[in-house]
């Protein structure tokens, strides 16, 4: 297979739902260019109308005229996130520090997924917050009266970092939070740009109250976790080179890249540039002799939506790959760990678990067999790159599921590879 072309991925899912949060936050109209239009992002949309703003319908330029921290109304329905998990804690953080009652829903992955990370540090700050099954959704939050809280998460998670920075932002508090590792930090480059005195210093950001959030429009850079898989695509391939346009190259995002070129393939950012506090660049990608890899440690948060297709990729290099200290992957749209395992094995790869990670076993042999993507998007995109690979044939259960990230997936998939 080779490819060849250049491709713009959508825009970055992770601050596509801080960009409407914001906006909607802010006083007075915020633009948004490039937003992603994926469920997810509709999901947050959706629970900010449910909470009284008049947020347009996603398209590639919309205004949201903020209503201010205080504007925020009690919603007269569930907030229903869907599949989406940022929608969810981020969300929940805004909604605490408002003096209703919020009841949180979700589709069936999502009731699934563990919420007591934000919970235990929203009610520190003085929410009441009650799950009707366990740790999950349904959940719902009885807020308002919050006071500021010095937070130590065991998490490297930027969802947990967000609703607590979120809390302190709309109670007017001031809050900290010190994260074992640093997770993707668009909340915090976000805030600065609207002149939030919101710092980071060994290890622990910390924000201090603003009497108004300033309205601000934002260009939305290509998603890196999408592009991810295109620079996948272009690192397996038997020859051609793929340019991949504007994409976000914030530190926190960029780990696959790195693991790319240790594997041995050709990564070049050119044109590098900052918009909006966010560096983006042009990625020229193409192939090399993969070689296996071992994945731990600080690197994760920063890749970590990109291992189930580490694990893909792994799977058609020299040699065997290792990623540990990655159980977060468990509690994933799907618990990764088994789901790439699992399916790795269905098409031919030799694969094990670990607690807290995977082993993958290179081979060259055509790789053949049924997919379960579990409703997971990025294992279905994952597996779907892997497909394009020689000789394979490679059935996915459920395509459709991309939507939640990235719509058009599988049509631009089509067209970089040029067989
Ligand atoms: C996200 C943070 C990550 C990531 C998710 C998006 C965000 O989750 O996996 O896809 O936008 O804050 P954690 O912060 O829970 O690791």
């Amino acid at each position: 297979m080779n490819v060849q072309g250049t491709i713009r991925v959508p825009g970055d899912k992770s601050i596509s739902h801080r960009a409407l949060i914001l906006a909607a936050l802010g006083a007075g109209a915020s633009a948004i260019r490039g937003i992603l239009d994926s469920h997810d992002v509709r999901s947050t949309a959706s629970v900010l109308r449910a909470l009284g703003v008049d947020v347009p319908a996603l398209g590639p330029e919309l205004t949201v005229h903020g209503v201010g921290a205080e504007g925020l109304r009690p919603p007269g329905r569930d907030l229903d996130c869907g599949n989406s998990g940022t929608t969810t804690r981020l969300m929940a953080g805004v909604v605490a520090a408002r003096p209703f009652t919020s009841r949180f829903v979700g589709d069936q992955s999502l009731s699934r997924r563990p919420m007591r990370r934000i919970i235990r540090p929203l009610e520190a700050m003085g929410a009441r917050i009650h799950c009707e099954r366990g740790d999950g959704l349904p959940m719902v939050v009885y807020g308002g009266g919050l006071h500021g809280v010095d937070w130590r998460s065991e998490v490297a998670s930027a969802q947990v970092k967000s609703a607590v920075l979120l809390a302190g932002l709309v109670a007017g508090v001031p809050v900290s939070v010190a994260e074992p590792m640093r997770s993707r930090d668009h909340t915090e480059r976000m805030l600065a740009a609207r002149g939030v005195d919101v710092r980071a210093r060994d290890g622990t950001i910390a924000l201090a109250p603003i009497a108004t959030l300033p309205a601000a429009d934002v260009d939305v850079p290509a998603d890196p976790s999408s592009a991810a898989f295109f620079a996948a695509l272009a690192a397996m391939a038997q020859g051609g080179e793929l340019l991949l346009r504007g994409v976000c190259v914030n530190p926190t995002r960029t780990g696959f890249l790195q693991l790319l070129r240790r594997m041995g393939a050709r990564v070049e950012f050119l044109d590098e540039t900052t918009r909006g506090g966010e560096p983006v660049a042009d990625l020229r990608v193409a192939p090399g002799p993969l070689v296996g890899a071992d994945i731990a440690g600080d690197e994760v948060p920063s890749m970590i939506d990109e291992l189930p297709l580490a694990a893909c990729l792994a799977a058609r290099a020299d040699g065997t790959t290792r990623v540990t200290g990655a159980g977060e992957l468990r509690v994933k749209e799907s618990d990764r760990i088994a789901t790439v395992v699992e399916n790795l094995r269905a098409v031919g790869v030799e694969a094990e678990e670990l607690p807290d990670g995977l082993i993958v076993h290179g081979t060259r042999a055509p790789l053949r067999g049924q997919i379960a993507a579990r409703g997971d998007h990025r294992i279905a995109m994952a597996f779907g790159v892997l497909g394009t690979t020689a000789g394979a044939e490679i059935a996915i259960d459920d395509r459709a599921c991309v939507d939640v990230s990235f719509p058009g997936f599988w049509e631009l998939l089509a067209r970089a590879v040029a067989t």
